[in-house]
């Protein structure tokens, strides 16, 4: 059984979160995803659409997730490797180098984003749209 895990925001769920998560679920056969809390994401300065729960609920009824658990800082990520014995930790490339270290516990691994799509780009969209009194695309 190979455990991979991987961590986010996933606010306003999109397709690049979807091909995200299938693509770190095809990576071995128990996904966890550490979700960050409304409280790590105000340490952050991000503000979030939907609440830990409402995002926690979708990403449970999405078939490649296993497990959501709570990030709730930066620093639990090696107990996380540990106490869920992770063999691959996943992450989109807009990160790339920056979790090598975690190279001591696990495989870690960067997938390339799908472009053109983030939570900030629709919320940008929707903005201006709205503004100009045309909500759809
Ligand atoms: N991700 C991806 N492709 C995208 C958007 C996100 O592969 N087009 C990945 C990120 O690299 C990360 C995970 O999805 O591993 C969660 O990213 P998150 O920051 O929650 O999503 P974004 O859409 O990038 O949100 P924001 O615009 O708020 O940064």
């Amino acid at each position: 059984m190979k455990r991979v895990i991987t961590y986010g925001t996933f606010d306003l769920l999109h397709y690049g979160h979807i091909n995200l998560l299938q693509r770190a679920k095809q990576m071995g056969d128990y996904l966890i995803v550490g979700l960050s809390t409304d409280r790590f994401n105000t340490t952050k300065n991000k503000r979030c659409y939907f609440t830990y729960s409402q995002r926690n609920k979708l990403l449970e009824s999405i078939r490649y997730v296993d497990l959501v658990i709570a990030e709730d800082c930066w620093e639990q990520k090696i107990e996380d490797i540990k106490y869920y014995r992770i063999d691959f930790f996943v992450m989109g490339d807009d990160w790339k180098g920056k979790f090598d270290f975690l190279r001591d516990y696990c495989k870690v691994i960067y997938l390339p984003r799908t472009p053109e799509i983030s939570t900030t780009a629709i919320k940008i969209h929707l903005r201006n749209a709205c503004s100009n009194g045309s909500c759809s695309k």
